[in-house]
């Protein structure tokens, strides 16, 4: 397992590119099986998560090559439709494959309940009940997901919670659908839209990305061009940065984000003393006064503030004057970060779904264990503003999602060190 090794306090300070958003890149690379030529994806971050798509595609029999944060993928030799135990338990993604494979076999297998962080209980009930709506048969056998299906059939759906995978999910296997699939109650979040600019450029018919209405209008086929697709930015990875400034202090410029993406942050900073400009790809953050607490927050469906938020923005209140509530509403059991907050001084009490935090002046380095990505991108926040060294240990959870945190902060002028843990 990995070890950080964070020399706390540090002060930010500098300019920062931040890298390509995980949950657009994942979605696209699983939609990319259906191209009918190459497709080249720039701004694809090199985390553990991409690596691992990317193992499944290759199982599958598409060529990949990854590079600079490039992929280029010719799906021409795919071959298989199941997804074996192995590759289904390390991403909550995978199950993205199913909407993908159906489209392009009629059929698909996932040999395990999906995997991923374990923040909530994460059922797939939704995504199984949209397949049946669209008329796609659908057995579950030990822990096994059998669908097929002769054609995806015109509904309209429901969705019950506005649940980012089923979106995506009915979204892939729809593509080829008889007439139009309507998702009604469809979650909004930026890389949804993402993935269906990128699937109407493969030739897909899709209206509404981006709204709680999508509209997919089954087509024949796709288009025989090479396509070529650029990421959203990583508005989680430039929220962490938002936090880890507010957290210690300094000044720092994000480059290659959208700053509409992070409307929510920016209000709740703004708000507690960060100075914040929006420029068009550019956001200037500024903090000097102790950050000002206060303030509630409530984890939503975008555009409220994101879930993947919520542990980094805690690391940053823990230090802030006056008391911060901050109420989780989307995922049961993502507070792991507080009793590892808590060893280095933080006063946080958590009940059901609430965290009460009680800002103290500083937080203090100690070995502290990540059980999650954001969680444990939290105690990397922490430790940044801590005094004294901080040991984020079982850091692999962080490189799902993070591209070489260490390298990136410490262009920020922080002092860390990466070493195997024991
Ligand atoms: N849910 C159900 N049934 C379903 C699907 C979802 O009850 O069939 C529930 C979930 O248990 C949860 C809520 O609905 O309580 C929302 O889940 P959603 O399906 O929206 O989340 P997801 O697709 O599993 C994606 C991101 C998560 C992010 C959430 C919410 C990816 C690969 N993952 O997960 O990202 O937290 O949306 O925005 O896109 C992360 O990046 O660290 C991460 C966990």
């Amino acid at each position: 397992m990995q070890k950080l090794i964070i020399y706390g306090p540090a002060k930010l300070m500098g300019e920062i590119e931040v890298e390509g958003a995980k949950n657009a890149a994942l979605p696209i690379l699983t939609a990319s099986i259906l191209a009918q030529n190459k497709v080249i994806i720039t701004n694809i971050p090199d985390i553990a998560d991409v690596r691992h798509t990317i193992e499944i595609l290759k199982y599958l029999g598409c060529k990949v090559l990854f590079e600079n944060n490039t992929v280029v993928l010719d799906s021409s030799s795919i071959e298989r439709f199941t997804i074996p135990p192995e590759y289904a338990k390390l991403m909550r993604s995978s199950v993205l494959f199913m909407g993908a494979l159906l489209s392009k076999f009629r059929r698909a297998e996932l040999s395990n309940h999906p995997g991923g962080c374990e923040i909530g209980q994460r059922p797939i009930d939704l995504h199984i009940s949209a397949f049946r709506q669209l008329g796609i048969e659908v057995f579950e056998h030990n822990n096994r997901i059998m669908c097929r299906c002769d054609k995806v059939k015109g509904s309209e759906i429901f969705l019950p919670i506005p649940s980012v995978g089923a979106t995506e999910n009915i979204i892939l296997a729809s593509i080829f659908c008889d007439g139009e699939v309507v998702i009604k109650n469809a979650a909004k979040e930026p890389e949804i839209a993402d993935l269906c600019h990128f699937l109407n450029k493969l030739g897909a018919k899709i209206r509404g990305a981006g709204t709680h209405i999508i509209k997919i209008e089954g087509v024949k086929r796709l288009k025989s061009e090479e396509v070529v697709h650029k990421v959203i930015p990583d508005r989680i990875v430039a929220g962490t940065y938002l936090c880890a400034v507010a957290a210690c202090g300094g000044e720092v410029v994000l480059k290659n984000v959208f700053p509409r993406h992070l409307d929510s942050i920016l209000h709740i900073l703004k708000s507690s003393v960060c100075k914040i400009k929006e420029l068009k790809n550019e956001i200037w953050i500024k903090r000097e006064e102790r950050l000002k607490g206060g303030q509630r927050i409530t984890t939503h469906y975008y555009p409220g503030f994101p879930t993947d938020l919520q542990a980094p923005v805690c690391s940053a209140f823990a230090v802030a004057s006056g008391v911060t509530i901050i109420k989780e509403t989307i995922f049961e059991n993502r507070f792991k970060h507080v009793p590892e907050l808590v060893k280095m001084g933080a006063d946080i009490h958590v009940e059901k779904d609430i965290a009460m935090i009680n800002g103290v002046e500083k937080l203090r380095g100690c070995k502290v264990f990540a059980r999650d990505l954001r969680g444990g991108a939290a105690l990397f926040v922490a430790g940044l503003s801590a005094q004294g060294v901080t040991e984020v240990m079982d850091a692999d959870y962080i490189d799902r999602g993070y591209e070489r945190i260490e390298e990136k902060y410490s262009l920020l002028g922080a002092k860390i060190l990466r070493e195997k843990g024991e």
